[in-house]
């Protein structure tokens, strides 16, 4: 399996990483459950596989790898478990910004990051600016993010700019919306891969999914490896993207 990561050119079998990946990080609570730990636990581990992950997307030469930290739904857990979700960032950034910065890796944010405590939005605005200039990796935190709130953010500035008369209404194209994504220049994605077994979007890039590929796999967000990445990938290049069209 995955020789064609080693094969030269001229033997590897036609494999083309897609361009844009987006993760559904799910099961870190499952899997602290599993071996009688608390579900911060699994969070914790889960910094694992966000790492193995990024480095396999930019060893891949994915463009765009978009992950889903922390939803607009998440705020509704228990209080202690939230406030363990939001340093994570901050530590994340504080072991690999190195490694990402020399990686070229460009970080950004996606998600109403006003409501974030301000330490995290620290360590996040710091990644940013260091990385602004590379070239690499797109490398997106969904944090605070919901699709749902993301498509209202959006709708609220459009018609403040046709009440501001910058705009008509017959002017509002599908970019005039995805110029107010929250995701920037990232509209679509190409592969949706979600762990742990669950199979629906949870509120995750609703506009930008539209014409995804999705890839489930049982394995909990903590266990998620390059192998399993890797796996997703070979599955995608099975698919047949149609787009409606024949
Ligand atoms: C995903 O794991 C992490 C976040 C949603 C932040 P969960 O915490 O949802 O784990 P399960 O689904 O309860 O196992
Ligand atoms: C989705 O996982 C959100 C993140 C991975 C950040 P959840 O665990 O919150 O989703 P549901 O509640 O199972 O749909
Ligand atoms: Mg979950």
């Amino acid at each position: 399996m995955f020789q064609w990561l080693n094969q030269t050119k001229e033997s590897a079998p036609e494999q083309t990483a897609p361009a844009h990946v987006a993760i559904i990080m799910d099961g870190n609570g499952r899997w602290a459950k599993k071996r009688g730990l608390p579900r911060i636990m699994g969070h914790r581990e889960g910094m694992k596989s966000v790492r193995e992950a990024v480095r396999t997307a930019s060893d891949l030469g994915v463009s765009s790898l978009t992950l889903y930290a922390f939803s607009t739904e998440n705020w509704s857990r228990p209080e202690e478990e939230v406030s363990f979700l939001m340093k994570l960032p901050g530590q994340f950034l504080e072991t690999d910004l190195k490694d990402l910065a020399a990686r070229n890796v460009k970080v950004e944010v996606a998600g109403e990051v006003e409501r974030l405590p301000v330490f995290t939005r620290d360590a996040i605005a710091q990644a940013v600016e260091e990385t602004r200039e590379n070239t690499g990796l797109k490398l997106v935190f969904a944090l605070n993010y919901g699709g749902r709130d993301e498509l209202l953010k959006a709708t609220r500035r459009i018609a403040e700019r046709v009440k501001a008369c910058e705009l008509s209404p017959e002017e509002i194209t599908e970019a005039t919306i995805e110029s107010e994504l929250m995701t920037g220049s990232i509209t679509h994605v190409d592969l949706v891969i979600r762990t742990s077994g669950e199979q629906r979007l949870s509120n995750f890039l609703l506009w930008q999914a539209a014409y995804a590929e999705f890839y489930f796999t049982d394995v909990l967000w903590p266990d998620f490896r390059r192998e399993h990445f890797l796996k997703a990938i070979e599955d995608y290049n099975l698919r047949t993207r149609r787009f409606g069209g024949v």
